[in-house]
């Protein structure tokens, strides 16, 4: 590690050469066109934000099935596909990297998102806290179907389809999203997973649909191009686990097994939770042998202290990324920033989207 390491020196990351250890976090903001193609907007908004070391796009469905919020990018049409060609040419250009987020929502979905108006999936039929976002506004969830064991290989094979189409747009490589109460999530934590059959039960059973889901991504990837994100005390979605150490450290040690480009792990309590587990995110890191980014909340000066630590080898940023889409330069110029306006994060226009001034 050269001395001087901080947020601007390069990584290789996997087999992705990052000119920066800035990483633009996942972030739905809802403005995909008909379809769930990534229209202009979306083209020009990550093409402004070129300058991190990575862009990791905001959660994109694999299926239709993978639904659960309105107007949220798909990769599993054509039409979007051409959308996201679109979408990393324009990165590519201004030299930049950028990886999509694969993204199954579970039972974080609503009916009138679903095919044919069909009950969303989940590993256990267990309903979620709170309300669904649709196209008709809030709705109450419904408590989802549990996948039979014969639809398993079915999922695995959407992410399969995913990560081939993720090739064909372009991409640098895939993150699988495996945090905050989606799919992925909602089979590791046994809050959500009351399964009695191989992927439900033990650690090594609830981890079973992530492993079988990165082997198939790594099979069209290469383990050199795909990271996977987890939340191991965020309960966002209703999400509970009883033993979040161990649930988590297991699932590092067990990726270790496709040499993957990284582990993405997102620190924080998402939801203003009353109590938060004790956690050791270095124990985490200890059980993971490649590149950790951090994510959570982190400023600079918390992301420069991390990276000296050894706490990260890479820091997330999400609104800040969000409101300053030239972030690098102004860290590194020590540049004032631009103020985020909560209401325009999700849907709308380019207002709140790709009308944040550049510094210079
Ligand atoms: C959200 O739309 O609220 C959302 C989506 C993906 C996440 C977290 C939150 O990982």
């Amino acid at each position: 590690m050269p001395k001087e390491m901080n947020l601007f020196t390069s990584i290789k990351l996997g087999d992705i050469e990052l000119h920066n250890r800035m990483v633009m976090a996942p972030l739905t903001r809802n403005r995909a066109g008909d379809g769930n193609v990534p229209q202009d907007m979306n083209v020009k908004y990550y093409e402004q934000r070129a300058s991190a070391g990575l862009i990791i796009t905001e959660a994109s469905q694999i299926s239709p099935q993978g639904v659960g919020y309105p107007a949220t990018p798909g990769i599993h049409s054509s039409e979007q596909i051409e959308g996201w060609k679109r979408v990393t040419d324009a990165v590519h250009k201004q030299g930049g990297c950028i990886v999509l987020q694969l993204w199954h929502v579970g039972r974080i979905s609503h009916p009138s998102l679903q095919p044919e108006g069909r009950l969303p999936v989940a590993p256990s039929a267990i309903k979620p806290d709170g309300e669904a976002v649709t196209y008709e506004g809030m709705k109450p969830f419904e408590t989802p179907r549990a996948l039979e064991l014969a639809e398993i290989p079915g999922i695995i094979e959407q992410y399969r389809l995913a990560a081939k189409n993720a090739r064909q747009a372009g991409f640098d490589g895939v993150e699988i999203h495996a945090a905050n109460g989606y799919l992925l999530d909602q089979f590791l934590r046994d809050g959500s997973n009351k399964r009695t059959d191989a992927y439900g039960g033990s650690l090594e059973n609830r981890a079973r649909l992530l492993m079988e889901v990165t082997q198939a991504v790594v099979d069209v990837w290469g383990g050199g191009a795909v990271g996977v994100r987890i939340s191991p005390l965020n309960p966002f979605n209703s999400m509970s686990d009883s033993d979040p150490q161990k649930t988590f450290d297991y699932v590092a040690e067990q990726l270790n097994q496709f040499d993957l480009a990284y582990l993405h792990v997102v620190e924080i309590a998402m939801e203003g939770a009353a109590e938060v587990p004790d956690f050791d995110f270095t124990q985490l890191r200890k059980s993971f042998n490649a590149s950790y980014i951090a994510n959570g909340g982190y400023t600079r000066e918390r992301a420069e202290s991390a990276l000296a630590s050894g706490g990260a080898d890479l820091v997330a940023f999400g609104v800040l990324f969000l409101s300053n889409p030239d972030l690098p330069e102004r860290f590194a110029k020590n540049l004032s920033l631009n103020e985020p306006d909560v209401s325009t994060f999700y849907g709308g226009s380019e207002t709140g989207y790709t009308d944040y001034p550049f510094y210079h």
